[in-house]
């Protein structure tokens, strides 16, 4: 080659590398303001079958910025904060009409944890002070009567940090909690049943600060429990209360549960095929410790993912665009992950955060390694400690609170108490592509489905041009989240036939519904139909 050669050639690889890096940091997505003032900072959030989001704190943060209803007040003598207060500590969101409105919750629920039962009830347990043995339940209603009924002694153990996960029984299982290393069931089935040893979160208690609390807790499908906790996982049979299999460590070996607090998922479950388990950020031993003394340590950039099924499971870890703790990971319709909210220094804890990440990651677990990562546009508001996100069923991501501090505190602080909802649209929302949205005309929403069994779903795409192999169905069971963990969050892909015409614009899919409550514990599920990555509207789908 002539030097001029060289030089074009040179050139033009040049050329060629401003465009691969717009690929791969493509900023997509788009962010909406909803409420600027929901009266409280949303610490827990859970979707209910009813299209409403219950939301709360912590009672002992003084007074809210939304009244409780009617004159109502809540005396009591052990709050910490308020012993007479007239606000509200928990609301209701009305995704249709965007509002709120106050709901009662009479004990202290920081730092606490709930399932959705097979009925839609939400069970929510423990929490701090005269909360922490307490079982608080909520039935969905559609006009605006439903409000917390609580059960003080509900629990064996105090909860507080603790995680838990709905069973193929209908029980919720309640693992762990602050000087808590076991579990419990609720409701209980006998008066002896109370609760038990779980000696792993003996075994990965660090001594100065636990990073073991709030412990990553999924359904395997063959009935055992996946538990995650500082740096590694046993596979747990809760029946017989014995270890199935100890994974090894995460490779680095920092911890990446609370306070370092990453956060974790089941990746799409397939029928047939083995899961994984993804879990993604945190921060290096040491960092609360490091924190308290005005030390922010980096965050953790990695990613460990791992099949649980395999004989002998391995990580497999990946890097991150940006290091990130306290990030929430959501999945989303079309079985992608969306990496939002957190830091990238410091822990989590009360003022430990630092370095907002605003940019929400979406992770595509079937493309090739090294290229699943997709940074997507910013958002203007840090989401630090306490904040949480759930996925709504118009595929939304609904996005909230943060508040680092003990009380209320919106000036003089490095990231004020935070009272705002908004919602990140992915780009499958974006108008261009409306046009291959797919809309489903049945089942109608709020359907019974069975299990094993072949169901037909019908939809409409408004083109009228289909493509067939890239029709999806797929079920999302809807998370309780609170501190960067999604709760019962789980998302099967149907299996599916042949995509037939049967009508003007209107197509019919045959798919198999899960084959058993160890898949998919039954219960009320989103049922979305995706075209090209592009999802419908959800249906309610309630499986039994
Ligand atoms: C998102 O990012 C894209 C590409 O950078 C940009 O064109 C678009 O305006 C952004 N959208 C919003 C709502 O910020
Ligand atoms: C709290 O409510 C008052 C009015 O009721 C409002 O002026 C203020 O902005 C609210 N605070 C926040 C942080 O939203
Ligand atoms: C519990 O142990 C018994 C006897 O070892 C075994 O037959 C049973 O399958 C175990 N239960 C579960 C849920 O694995
Ligand atoms: C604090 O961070 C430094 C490095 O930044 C590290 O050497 C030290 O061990 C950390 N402290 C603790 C208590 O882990
Ligand atoms: C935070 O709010 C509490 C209660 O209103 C107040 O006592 C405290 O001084 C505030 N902290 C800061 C840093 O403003
Ligand atoms: C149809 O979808 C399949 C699967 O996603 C894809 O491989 C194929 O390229 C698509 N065909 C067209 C014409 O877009
Ligand atoms: C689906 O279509 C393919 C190709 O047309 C065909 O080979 C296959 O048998 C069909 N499957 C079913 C279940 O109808
Ligand atoms: C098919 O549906 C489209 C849109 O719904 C409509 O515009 C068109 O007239 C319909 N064609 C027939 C033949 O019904």
């Amino acid at each position: 080659m002539t030097p001029t050669l060289i030089l074009s050639f040179l050139l033009s690889i040049l050329l060629l590398l401003p465009r691969r890096n717009i690929l791969t940091t493509a900023a997509d997505g788009k962010w909406d303001l909803l409420l600027s003032d929901i009266g409280i900072s949303a610490m827990h959030m859970q979707l209910l079958n009813s299209d409403r989001v219950v939301i709360f704190d912590r009672t002992d943060f003084g007074a809210s910025n939304i009244s409780l209803p009617a004159g109502k007040c809540r005396n009591d003598p052990s709050d910490t904060a308020l012993a007479a207060d007239c606000t509200a500590h928990s609301v209701e969101y009305d995704v249709a009409s965007n509002s709120v409105r106050p709901l009662t919750v009479l004990t202290d629920t920081w730092c606490s944890s709930g399932t959705v039962m097979p009925d839609g009830t939400l069970v929510q347990t423990g929490g701090y002070n005269d909360g922490d043995h307490a079982v608080r339940m909520y039935n969905p209603c559609s006009d605006d009567s439903c409000d917390w009924r609580e059960i003080n002694s509900g629990l064996t153990q105090r909860r507080w940090y603790a995680t838990n996960h709905i069973l193929p029984d209908g029980r919720a299982i309640i693992i762990g909690g602050r000087r808590q290393f076991n579990y419990e069931f609720y409701p209980k089935i006998s008066t002896a049943d109370k609760s038990y040893n779980l000696p792993f979160l003996v075994q990965t208690n660090d001594a100065r600060m636990e990073n073991n609390l709030y412990p990553f807790v999924f359904l395997n499908r063959d009935g055992n429990l996946f538990i995650f906790a500082n740096n590694r996982a046993i596979l747990f049979d809760y029946v017989n209360g014995s270890v199935v299999k100890t994974y090894p460590m995460i490779p680095g070996g920092d911890p990446r549960s609370y306070p370092s607090t990453g956060s974790a998922v089941l990746l799409p479950l397939k029928n047939n095929i083995g899961a994984e388990v993804l879990v993604c950020g945190g921060a290096p031993r040491g960092a609360y410790v490091n924190a308290s003394n005005g030390n922010f340590m980096n965050a953790l950039d990695t990613c460990g993912r791992i099949r649980i099924d395999d004989p002998s499971p391995q990580w497999v870890m990946e890097t991150m665009p940006t290091a990130r703790v306290m990030g929430d990971m959501v999945l989303l319709p079309n079985g992608n992950v969306l990496i939002i909210n957190g830091a990238g220094s410091g822990t989590a804890g009360w003022e430990y955060g630092r370095d907002p990440i605003l940019s929400p990651v979406i992770y595509r677990p079937d493309n090739p390694l090294g290229s699943r990562f997709e940074v997507q546009n910013s958002s203007s508001t840090p989401r630090m400690y306490h904040s949480t996100v759930v996925l709504l069923r118009d595929g939304r991501v609904l996005v909230g609170g943060s508040n680092p501090h003990t009380y209320y505190n919106f000036t003089g602080v490095l990231f004020p108490t935070d009272l705002t909802l908004e919602a990140f649209s992915p780009s499958y929302l974006d108008p261009e592509f409306a046009n291959s949205r797919p809309q489903i005309v049945s089942p109608a929403s709020q359907s019974r489905i069975g299990y094993k069994q072949q169901i037909p779903v019908r939809f409409t795409i408004p083109t009228g041009r289909v493509n067939g192999s890239s029709i999806m169905v797929t079920m999302v069971a809807p998370p309780f989240t609170t501190h960067s963990f999604s709760m019962n969050q789980r998302l099967l892909i149907l299996s599916g036939g042949n995509v037939t015409t049967v009508g003007n614009s209107t197509y019919q899919v045959r798919v198999m519904t899960p084959d058993s409550g160890n898949l998919a514990p039954s219960g009320y599920y989103i049922l979305f139909v995706v075209h090209r990555d592009i999802p419908s509207v959800g249906i309610w789908i309630r499986i039994t």
